[in-house]
């Protein structure tokens, strides 16, 4: 049986067919805001039930609760704040209790918000209780700094979806992982989660877990992304390589999962189970500094912080010790079963990568499968 959606139901606030024509007609008519992609993430992740249980962007008491308590206001845990910020000048000319269209910046209208609250809210706390610091150069802190002065809270409705169609083939919504789950008769499965092209220390532990479950949901994150990460569509071809030439097919499966990457390390790691959670994984990996950046996190903080809250979840956490290759062992290992030291292993930062691909230099087999390798350098090659 896939798992349970988080809070017990799978929220879907997306209308279709005549229903949502009239409400694409009526929103031209409506008081109207631009928001940025983040934004638009997150209406489509609240509309397809990825973010279940949120209906739309929260509202103070539901705030509150996540930046102090890791909770929303009825107890159900959650991590990471889901708001819609406005300026003061915008929110002064949105009364309580009506309906505003979200634009895209192309003008799109890509979903609505029936406004129930406009509420204040605290910069520095919200970036030290979510990010673990108030320092601007941490980009989830940026961020945050970046936004405008007023929360909107409300409930939304998705009208349109942002545009995947790159990806189309590995767009899913999670009542169609789901399905397909049941259908491909896996009982368990286990997700994973990434920002970086696949190096053999992911395919390592992804293979570790996958001896343990049915099946492996490969679930890159394909939204904003700080600007020196690898372009979401350079690191895709290097999972279809690596897919095609190292894994079975049967049990394994590539779905985009379009969030923003907020780099909020061990809390950001608790949203990323959820949403794999809604998604039907029964089990969710977290390795070695899981959604962190810098030197913000220490590199286990983000099991630790799992731990607490893994069996109230209700998915079970694989937790992964920093992995490398081992020259002596001539094989993938860590601290837990390698007995050689340091100077044997293979192991590079994702700075030092880029910078080789960046000089058209291939990282060593030991760190990146040869295909996977020629897709990075020659989309290093077309970005520059
Ligand atoms: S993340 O920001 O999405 O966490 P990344 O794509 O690098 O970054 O990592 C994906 C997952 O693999 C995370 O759970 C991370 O902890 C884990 N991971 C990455 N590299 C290693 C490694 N060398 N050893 C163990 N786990 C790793």
């Amino acid at each position: 049986m896939v798992n349970q959606p988080h809070g017990g139901r799978l929220v879907c606030r997306e209308l279709t067919g005549k229903k949502k024509e009239e409400a694409i007609r009526n929103a031209k008519s409506l008081p109207s805001m631009t928001v940025n992609s983040w934004v638009l993430s997150d209406i489509e992740l609240i509309g397809t039930g990825g973010f279940s249980p949120l209906i739309g962007f929260m509202g103070q008491a539901d705030y509150e609760n996540v930046v102090a308590h890791t909770r929303l206001a009825d107890g159900t845990i959650w991590s990471i704040p889901i708001t819609l910020p406005a300026t003061e000048e915008q929110t002064s000319l949105f009364n309580i209790g009506e309906q505003i269209a979200l634009k895209g910046k192309d003008g799109i209208i890509y979903g609505t918000i029936t406004l129930e609250e406009k509420y204040a809210y605290d910069k520095k706390k919200e970036a030290l209780h979510i990010y673990g610091t108030t320092d601007a150069a941490h980009p989830g802190v940026k961020k945050v700094y970046e936004k405008e002065a007023v929360y909107l809270g409300g409930p939304i409705t998705l009208l349109q979806r942002p545009d995947h169609s790159q990806f189309a083939a590995y767009y899913m919504d999670p009542s169609e992982t789901r399905q397909m789950f049941a259908d491909l008769g896996w009982k368990t499965i286990v997700g994973f989660q990434t920002r970086n092209p696949v190096h053999r220390a992911h395919e390592y532990i992804q293979k570790i877990a996958l001896e343990a479950v049915d099946g492996l949901l490969l679930n890159p994150l394909v939204g904003e992304t700080k600007s020196d990460d690898i372009p979401a569509d350079v690191r895709m071809e290097s999972y279809e390589v690596i897919l095609k030439n190292y894994y079975v097919k049967d049990r394994v499966r590539l779905v985009i999962y379009p969030a923003a990457m907020r780099y909020a390390g061990p809390k950001e790691a608790i949203l990323h189970a959820i949403v794999r959670k809604n998604y039907g994984c029964t089990h969710f990996i977290v390795g070695r500094d899981h959604a962190g950046v810098g030197d913000y996190y220490g590199t286990y903080d983000a099991q630790l912080l799992m731990a607490q809250y893994e069996e109230e979840l209700g998915i079970q956490i694989f937790s992964f010790e920093h992995a490398f290759y081992c020259k002596v062992c001539e094989n993938m290992a860590s601290g837990k079963t390698c007995p050689h030291g340091k100077e044997n292993h293979v192991h590079l930062s994702g700075t030092k990568v880029r910078d080789m691909l960046r000089n058209g230099k291939r990282p060593p087999k030991e760190f990146s499968r040869p295909e996977v390798a020629d897709v990075l350098i020659k989309g290093m090659e077309r970005k520059q």
